[in-house]
């Protein structure tokens, strides 16, 4: 048994900052945002909780499918930085929708929700859960160094989620990692208030080498579809969507290049959202979804890479009309 795709929502925070926004106090311009990134703007938290825009996603999708919290077996959260240490976001989103569910987060950076799913996948399989809510949250403005202009302009926030349900749908999934924690690093707080260990604070901001991250996602991306269609017993010139991670236009065309696909099956948002990160796919499920795009038998394909360095890619079988 795997599962389907039942619901889907997202919500983005109300403030929008443009590439000349950006250009009033960085040494950067709309042009080289847009030429090297495909990006024009993106989303950025000012008074919003982080978890409110998750919980907003989770209730819009949750509605499409038809279930109430007290209906939900597990729920996932896809997310480098809740609001909390502890308590997750998953259990802030559990408590928000009434659900007494088993809740965690899970950190797989930028590959979180493809991770989140074949998650689910294995709890429905072994008959653990029927029904599973996986969201998705990124407050990638509050991780970012705002005066590095390599990396800053790269980023949005946002939320989506999706609730996934026991029936046909899945059709093949595959994760990995090439073990590199030094290309994306995000270092957390060091601790405080110890008496017994007195360390030295990292700087509390993204540091990314963007060239190196740039080769591994064209070889990742490129490498998972392969993987995942061979799993699936198809081609993939046989996938109606590609759902790729909207970290950079350009790394999207260049993993796609080899495989020929019509441009118009490959979906994008990244000119209005920039990189959420994790968030990213779920937002462009959405966005996509409401747009009535899908048909009933579409097979949809995601494909993420990330911090980690993570990657991965996922099929499903579009199950609604
Ligand atoms: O979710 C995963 C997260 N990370 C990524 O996806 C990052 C993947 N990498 C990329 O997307 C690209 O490597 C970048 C967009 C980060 C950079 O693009 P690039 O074409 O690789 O540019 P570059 O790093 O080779 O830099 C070219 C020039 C440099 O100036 P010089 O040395 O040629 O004078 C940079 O200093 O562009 C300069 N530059 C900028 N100029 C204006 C770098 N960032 C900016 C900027 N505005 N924002």
């Amino acid at each position: 048994m795997s599962f389907y795709i039942a619901g889907t929502g997202s919500a983005l925070p109300e403030k929008v900052v443009t590439n000349d926004d950006l250009a009033k106090f960085l040494d950067t311009s709309d042009e080289w945002i847009r030429t090297r990134t495909g990006i024009s703007r993106r989303h950025v938290l000012t008074t919003e909780r982080l978890q409110d825009l998750a919980i907003r996603s989770a209730k819009i999708a949750m509605e499409e499918a038809g279930v109430s919290g007290a209906d939900l077996d597990l729920i996932l959260c896809a997310t480098m930085r809740a609001d909390t240490f502890t308590p997750s976001l998953a259990c802030a989103v559990g408590e928000a929708v009434g659900s007494r569910a088993p809740s965690f987060d899970l950190n797989a950076a930028c590959v979180g929700v493809l991770y989140c799913m074949e998650v689910a996948d294995s709890f429905i399989a072994s008959g653990k859960a029927k029904t599973v809510l996986i969201v998705s949250a990124e407050a990638m403005s509050k991780l970012l160094d705002w005066t590095d202009r390599a990396s800053c302009v790269l980023f949005g926030d946002g939320a989506g989620a999706m609730v996934v349900k026991a029936g046909e749908g899945r059709l093949a999934g595959v994760l990995s990692t090439d073990p590199d924690t030094h290309v994306i690093r995000m270092p957390n707080i060091e601790g405080i208030n110890s008496p017994y260990n007195q360390v030295e604070q990292e700087k509390l901001a993204m540091h990314m080498d963007g060239g190196e991250v740039y080769k591994f996602a064209v070889n990742a991306m490129g490498h998972n579809i392969e993987e995942v269609c061979k799993r699936a017993g198809l081609t993939p010139s046989d996938i109606d969507w590609y759902l790729p991670h909207q970290a950079n236009l350009r790394i999207i065309d260049a993993s796609l290049k080899k495989f020929k696909i019509d441009k118009s099956k490959v979906l994008t948002n990244i000119a209005d959202c920039g990189n959420m990160s994790a968030t990213s796919v779920m937002v462009l499920l959405d966005e996509y979804a409401k747009k009535g795009i899908f048909h009933k038998g579409d097979k949809l394909l995601f494909v993420a890479f990330g911090g980690g360095l993570t990657s991965g890619a996922v099929i499903i079988k579009w199950n609604k009309e």
